[in-house]
C-alpha cells in the first residue's frame, strides 16, 4: 500500500570520502531491489557532492523497479534528465551551502522553470513530482501546474520538539488530505527513521515514501536487507493504524 523508494545518495557520499570506486551505488541499488524496495531514488546535485553523472547513468541502466531522479529545475539538469529518462523526476530546491534539501520548492516563484521541466516530462513520458513544504498554497499551486504528484517535506515534523510534534503531524495530515482531494498522488520524505515513519505511514493519503539517510545508516550496522525490512515493518505498523 505504500511504495518504499530508497535514496542511495549516501552510499556515494561514503565512496567519495575516499575517492575509491567502492561502495558502489549501483550495487546498493541492486541490493535494495533484491530486498524489496519499490524504487531507487537519487539526487544529482549541481555540485555533484554525492551522485555523479556516470552513477545515475549506470543506475538507470541497472534499475528494474523504478528510478526517481531528484533534481533542481535547471537547464543543465533538464538536458541530463531528458537523455537519462528516469521513470519519475522529483523537483527539489537546491542551495549550494545547504547540507541537504532544506525546504520545499517555491512552486509559485519558480513556476516558469517548473513548466519547462514539465514540458520535457510530457514529451518523454516521465512522471513529475514536486517536493513541497507542508503548505496548502504550495499544494494548490502544484495542482494548478498539472503535475501528478507532490512529495510533502516531513522535515519539520521529524525535527519538531516533542510538544510540537502533534501539531506538525496535523499539518501534514491536512496537506495530504488537500492534495489527494485535488487528485494529486501524495508522497512524503525527509528525516524519516524507523520510529517517526510510523505516524506518517498512518496517514491514509500517503502512497510513497522516499527514505535515505536513516535507512543507509541502519544498513551500516545491519546490511541493506535488514534495514529495508526494518522500515517495512515500521511502515506496516503505521498502515495498521489507519482508520478503517
Ligand atoms: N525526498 C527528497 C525530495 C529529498 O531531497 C530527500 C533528501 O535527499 C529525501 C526524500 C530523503 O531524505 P532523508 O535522507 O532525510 O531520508
Amino acid at each position: 500500500m505504500i511504495r518504499l523508494h530508497v535514496n542511495i545518495d549516501h552510499v556515494a557520499t561514503v565512496r567519495n570520502a575516499r575517492g575509491t570506486a567502492y561502495p558502489d551505488p549501483v550495487f546498493a541499488a541492486q541490493l535494495c531491489e533484491q530486498a524489496g524496495a519499490d524504487g531507487i531514488t537519487c539526487h544529482l546535485r549541481e555540485d555533484r557532492r554525492h551522485m555523479r553523472d556516470a552513477d545515475v547513468e549506470r543506475i538507470r541502466a541497472s534499475v528494474s523497479t523504478l528510478l526517481n531522479l531528484e533534481m533542481a529545475a535547471t537547464e543543465e539538469m533538464t538536458t541530463i534528465a531528458a537523455r537519462l529518462r528516469p521513470d519519475v523526476i522529483t523537483l527539489v530546491p537546491e542551495r549550494r551551502e545547504e547540507r541537504t534539501t532544506e525546504g520545499g520548492l517555491d512552486v509559485v516563484g519558480t513556476r516558469p522553470a517548473i513548466e519547462r521541466v514539465a514540458e520535457m516530462c510530457t514529451t518523454q513520458g516521465i512522471k513529475l513530482s514536486l517536493f513541497i513544504a507542508v503548505d496548502l498554497a504550495m499544494v494548490e499551486a502544484s495542482h494548478a501546474l498539472g503535475v501528478e504528484q507532490v512529495e510533502l517535506h516531513t522535515g519539520e515534523y521529524c525535527h519538531a520538539a516533542p510538544l510540537r510534534r502533534e501539531h506538525e503531524l496535523a499539518r501534514l495530515a491536512t496537506a495530504a488530505r488537500c492534495a489527494q482531494g485535488l487528485g494529486l498522488e501524495v508522497a512524503a520524505g525527509h528525516g524519516l527513521n524507523r520510529h517517526n515513519v510510523i505516524e506518517v505511514a498512518a496517514l491514509p493519503e500517503i502512497v510513497e515514501l522516499n527514505i535515505g539517510h536513516a535507512l543507509i545508516s541502519d544498513a551500516v550496522f545491519f546490511g541493506l536487507k535488514r534495514a529495508i525490512d526494518g522500515f517495512r515493518e515500521a511502515i506496516d505498523r503505521g498502515i495498521g493504524r489507519r482508520p478503517l
